[in-house]
């Protein structure tokens, strides 16, 4: 018997997150405690070191990580040749893909070159993700500022202003909910592509191309489009359920894991209704609050990570089609430690297939064919 789509399979084993009756942790520790106390450069030693750091080891990962933001001069030149209207996750993985160009070691998937590319990478796609949208808009990318952690120095790189406080919290609530989220269609791709030995910046790559997808990370832009497509709260029931009549998916709700809500859509949900009480354009998040109340009542679905992160990147000044990418800026910490954790107990990732085809088929030659 075949699981299709890999469903409840058992594909390997990891010490990096886990979803057990409904509740995620990131090496033992609940998304709860950590959203609610964690800084993401907290989350990314968890992730990379095994444990949450000390005062030392986290002002030494801040500093590396403020030193490795800079983009070479090289990829910046590739990113301005990118047409303007290139879809943003598209430029990422290209991005992405052409930083190995830069490394003095593009190969080696050692231990020690590939934790050293791996805090890169969480450095650089920040600031790739900010200089994409900046440069389609027609504005110089920001360099990047020193000695800010990454939601701060991310917002200010995106907008070229400071930002408060509120923003600065949200965002690294943002980055500490994406982080990781075990074996994931994206984190997969990097593990099958590490486990070929391919290098940190091939998996990656690897990662993104999969990320993309609407019924994966491209389920936030969809959420988005959804919500400015319906205009307004009393236009949501109707739309839902016309929708449902149909037999189409509703984007943002329905997790293959979470059949009874994501552990993350709260915190989510929270920041949303925060930011837009600010905003003077409270109706997104309230059209999603109506949202979620329909989509339990008609179809017994709820929330997943992408629904409410929709409506925080939007207030947050994030476009939609940016808002993958952003997800990308966390997501990088969880894929890098993930094709880490590959590279030091590796096996060849390759599965079987049923097949199904004709069988005993004669060749027949090409005059006879028709
Ligand atoms: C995430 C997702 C791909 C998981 O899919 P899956 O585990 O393969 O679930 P299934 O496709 O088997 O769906 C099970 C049932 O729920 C329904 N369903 C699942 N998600 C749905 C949605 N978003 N809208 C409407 N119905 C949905 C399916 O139609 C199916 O109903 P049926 O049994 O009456 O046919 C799916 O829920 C989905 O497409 N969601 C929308 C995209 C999205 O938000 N992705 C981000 C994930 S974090």
């Amino acid at each position: 018997m075949t699981a299709r789509g890999l469903e409840g399979v058992i594909a390997g084993t990891t010490q990096l997150s886990s979803i057990t009756d409904g509740v995620l942790t990131y090496r033992g520790i609940t998304i709860d405690e950590l959203t609610a106390h964690a800084s993401y450069e907290e989350v990314v030693h968890l992730l990379l070191f095994g444990t949450l750091p000390t005062r030392a080891e986290l002002d030494a990962l801040r500093q590396r990580l403020s030193d490795y933001r800079p983009l070479p001069a090289g990829l910046l030149s590739i990113l301005r040749g990118v047409p303007r209207d290139a879809v943003p996750i598209d430029t990422l993985r290209t991005a992405i893909s052409a930083l190995g160009f830069y490394e003095q070691r593009p190969s080696d998937t050692s231990r020690e070159v590939s934790l050293d590319k791996a805090i890169r990478l969480i450095a650089q796609v920040p600031t790739i993700v900010a200089a994409i949208e900046r440069l389609r808009r027609g504005l110089e990318p920001v360099s990047p500022p020193e000695a800010t952690d990454t939601a701060h120095a991310f917002l200010l790189m995106l907008k070229g202003t400071a930002p408060d406080e509120v923003e600065v919290e949200a965002m690294n609530k943002i980055l500490v909910l994406h982080a990781d989220h075990e074996f994931n269609a994206s984190t997969f791709a990097a593990r099958v592509a590490a486990a070929t030995l391919a290098d940190m910046h091939a998996a990656v790559t690897a990662a993104v191309a999969t990320l993309k997808g609407p019924l994966h990370g491209g389920a936030n832009a969809a959420v988005m489009a959804m919500l400015q497509e319906i205009g307004d709260v009393e236009a949501v029931e109707p739309y839902v359920r016309a929708k449902l009549a149909r037999k189409e998916r509703v984007m943002g709700f329905g997790h293959r894991v979470y059949k009874h809500g994501d552990p993350r859509a709260k915190w989510l949900r929270e920041m949303s209704r925060r930011l837009s009480e600010r905003s003077g354009e409270p109706k997104w998040y309230q059209m999603s609050a109506r949202m979620e109340e329909v989509m339990r009542r008609a179809k017994g679905l709820f929330p997943n990570v992408d629904f409410y992160a929709a409506t925080v990147y939007h207030y947050l000044g994030i476009p939609s089609d940016l808002m993958t990418p952003v997800f990308a800026t966390s997501r990088i910490s969880g894929w890098t430690a993930h094709i880490l954790e590959q590279y030091a107990d590796n096996r060849l990732i390759r599965p079987r297939a049923e097949y199904t085809g004709p069988t005993s088929q004669p060749w027949v030659p090409i005059e006879e064919r028709g």
